[in-house]
Formats: C-alpha cells, sequence, structure tokens
C-alpha cells in the first residue's frame, strides 16, 4: 500500500477506521442487548443501537462531503475491546453479567470519545465544518451513553456490595 502523504488523505484513513469502529460496534450491541438482563440497560443498549446507525450515516455523509468512497479500514482498539469483553462474559458467573456488559459500554465509549475528538479537531483544522456539526452529534450520543453506564454501574456496586 502507498504511504499516506497529506493530512487530508490520513484524515479519510481515519474516518475509515471509525467506520470499521462503529460497524464493529453495532454487532457488539446486538450481542450483548440479548444477553443483557436489566430491562432499563436492555433498552438503553438497544436506543445506542439505533443511533449508532446514525453515527455510521454520518461517516458515510462525511466520505461524502469530501468527495470519496467509503472505505474501511481496520482498527486494532476495537477488535482488542471485542474480544476482552467476550472473554470477561466467560470468566464471571452469569449474575455479573450486566457488570461486564457496562464495565464494556465504558471502556468502548471512552475510545469512541477519543476517536471523535481526533476526527472533530482534525476537521476544524480544515476548516470542514459541515463534518464537524456531523461528528459532534455522535460525540454527544456517545458521552450521554458513557455518563448512562456510569450511573448504572455505580447502581449495581451498590447492590452487589450489600450483603446477601
Ligand atoms: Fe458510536
Amino acid at each position: 500500500m502507498a504511504k499516506i502523504e497529506s493530512p487530508r488523505e490520513l484524515f479519510v484513513h481515519k474516518l475509515g477506521a471509525a467506520l470499521t469502529m462503529e460497524e464493529t460496534i453495532l454487532r457488539m450491541l446486538e450481542e450483548i442487548a440479548e444477553k443483557a438482563k436489566d430491562p432499563q440497560l436492555k433498552q438503553n443498549l438497544r436506543q445506542h443501537l439505533r443511533e449508532t446507525q446514525q453515527q455510521v450515516h454520518n461517516l458515510e455523509r462525511a466520505f461524502a462531503a469530501l468527495g470519496v468512497e467509503p472505505e474501511s479500514q481496520p482498527t486494532a482498539t476495537i477488535e482488542g475491546l471485542e474480544r476482552e469483553g467476550e472473554q470477561n462474559l466467560k470468566d464471571v458467573d452469569d449474575s455479573l453479567n450486566d457488570a461486564v456488559i457496562l464495565a464494556g459500554v465504558i471502556e468502548t465509549e471512552a475510545h469512541e470519545i477519543a476517536v471523535y475528538d481526533v476526527l472533530i479537531t482534525h476537521a476544524e483544522g480544515m476548516g470542514e465544518e459541515d463534518i464537524v456539526a456531523l461528528f459532534q452529534e455522535n460525540l454527544e450520543q456517545e458521552q450521554a451513553t458513557l455518563k448512562k453506564a456510569r450511573d448504572a454501574t455505580k447502581k449495581l456496586a451498590q447492590r452487589v456490595g450489600q450483603p446477601v
């Protein structure tokens, strides 16, 4: 593969990695929404699944704004998060599945927030205001999801901490 030589090409490359990330997360959300026990958690995961479909669409719109075809790029971080989450689910008793799922959500959202931070900052530098607006939308959804997962983790930890 030819080396990336311009910041714009690098941005397109990063867009491709973000596309792979969101597509992987779509798959992960489907799986964990099935496995989650708490009805509120299930509902939150399904809501974020719908948001993630919109996020994929926003990424495709960003490609279109730059006049390039959407092209996925491999990204190791999300593969690692997926593998670790699957392993953790195997490691724990079923009663802790929701806690494992929430930990995975927090770690994944933190990563996604960093990815959109890079894309937004880069797009600002390029003067691509439409792309900045698209990714602000994605970023706000990730932040809201992170906050919900934190709140649910605290509640669950309090409950788990109670003597039976
Ligand atoms: Fe996302």
